[in-house]
């Protein structure tokens, strides 16, 4: 039998700097899920027919950690606000506008930061800011996500146009829109981009306190990892922390695991964005797991980066099987070309059991930055959808389920 742990047991993610238990587990809600051998094997049959594998993990209820909002922003909502306020592109159809940012081979981190810059001239009116959250969330609903943490940098354009704390309202007003018509439970994480002062940071930082009791739960270290190592945000971060907002920080992507090393050390990382150069030593690994430190991985984007070679070597069967939490994710969807139900079909592809891909579905929820209550609320639907899944399996491969 392989079983798929629903709640993580002792719930001990705790990161060395501070120590604090983020959410104690409440008794009393079902542990596991059980996939069968005969099950497992049907699974396999099914994961090299596209159509069915799709049919799937569409069944799949998800929970997405890691979502830039600007690279997530629909090419034709760029070209409608474009025409409408006259800014001349290059680009006048919406294959033009997808074809402009997306990735080329040999292209990393660095080009791909200039790719999603583009096109910032729909973060500069406050009802542009609600309505691509909106449709951002209206986009992961489609992936069957019923939880997503949406992040984005509300200082990209210095506050020219619209202030850290109009950006975020703006944000946090589509949230909640789309959480009342789409049922996609939607929290935000302000990003700082670690080429900007530290002064730039302290400003989110702050931010992000005033809007916690809202819907910001998490503050975030993206962009250029090579040349801005996350010490030099540290004081920052802990602050944050000190100040109940959780922290994910971008490392182990374009530099390697003393990267990830000092996001955990010096920053107080609870989560790892990326995080998929830890690999490179076993000793990090060996912390990854020892304090559950989640992983948000993103295969396609790293793949598109450079940050790994090819997506068969993919390591993310190796950190589950070290025990460290990995979650997936699509990074910058409309970059990558890519959606959450693509990333799953993918990982399932390279050699995951159907027991491996719903662990890291639930890892998803599991290390999310909500209460352990409001995680209580979301498992049964969850737990549902594993249930449709393996009906699924034995309307494909098996003999039907007894009722
Ligand atoms: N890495 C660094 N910066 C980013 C990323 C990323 O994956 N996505 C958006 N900004
Ligand atoms: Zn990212």
């Amino acid at each position: 039998m392989n079983s798929v742990e629903l709640i993580p047991a002792g719930s001990q993610y705790r990161t060395p700097v501070f120590e604090r238990e983020l959410s104690p587990p409440l008794e009393a809600q079902e542990s596991y899920f059980v996939v069968t051998p005969e099950e497992e094997r049907a699974f396999q049959a099914i994961v090299h027919d596209d159509k069915k594998l799709k049919d799937l993990i569409s069944l799949l209820p998800k929970a997405e950690l890691h979502n830039h909002l600007e690279g997530a922003v629909r090419p034709s909502t760029v070209l409608e606000i474009a025409k409408r306020d006259g800014i001349p592109i290059p680009e006048s159809t919406v294959e033009e506008v997808a074809k402009a940012t997306s990735m080329q081979p040999g292209d990393d981190l660095l080009v791909f930061l200039q790719k999603i810059r583009t096109y910032a001239f729909v973060f500069d009116k406050k009802e542009d800011i609600s309505r691509v959250t909106y449709e951002t969330v209206e986009d992961a609903a489609r992936q069957n996500v019923k939880y997503l943490e949406l992040r984005f940098n509300p200082l990209k354009q210095k506050e020219k146009y619209v202030t850290v704390e109009e950006f975020i309202e703006s944000a946090l007003a589509g949230a909640r829109k789309a959480e009342e018509d789409l049922g996609v439970k939607t929290r935000l994480i302000v990003s700082i981009n670690r080429s900007y002062p530290v002064e730039a940071a302290w400003r989110v930082a702050r931010a992000a306190i005033k809007y916690e009791d809202e819907g910001v739960v998490g503050m975030d270290l993206a962009a250029d990892e090579i040349n801005y190592p996350p010490e030099l945000f540290a004081d920052v971060f802990k602050f944050a922390r000190e100040n109940g907002v959780h922290v994910t920080i971008h490392a182990g992507e374009a530099a390697g695991p003393e990267s990830v090393r000092k996001a955990i050390e010096l920053c107080g990382a609870e989560r790892i964005g990326h995080g998929v150069r830890s690999q490179e030593d076993p000793s990090l690994e060996a912390i990854l797991a020892e304090r559950k430190i989640p992983l948000e991985l993103c295969p396609t984007s790293n793949l598109q980066t450079g940050a790994v070679p090819s997506l068969g070597s993919y390591p993310l069967k190796h950190y589950l099987n070290l025990g460290i939490p990995v979650t997936l994710n699509t990074d910058d969807s409309q970059i990558f070309l890519t959606t959450l139900n693509d990333e799953y079909a993918k990982m399932a592809r390279s050699g995951l059991s159907l027991s491996e891909l719903l662990q890291v579905d639930a890892h998803g929820l599991n290390v999310a930055f909500l209460p352990e209550s409001e995680k209580r609320e979301l498992r049964p639907e969850f737990l549902q959808g594993f249930r449709n899944v393996l009906q699924a399996v034995h309307h494909y491969g098996l003999k039907p389920l007894n009722p």
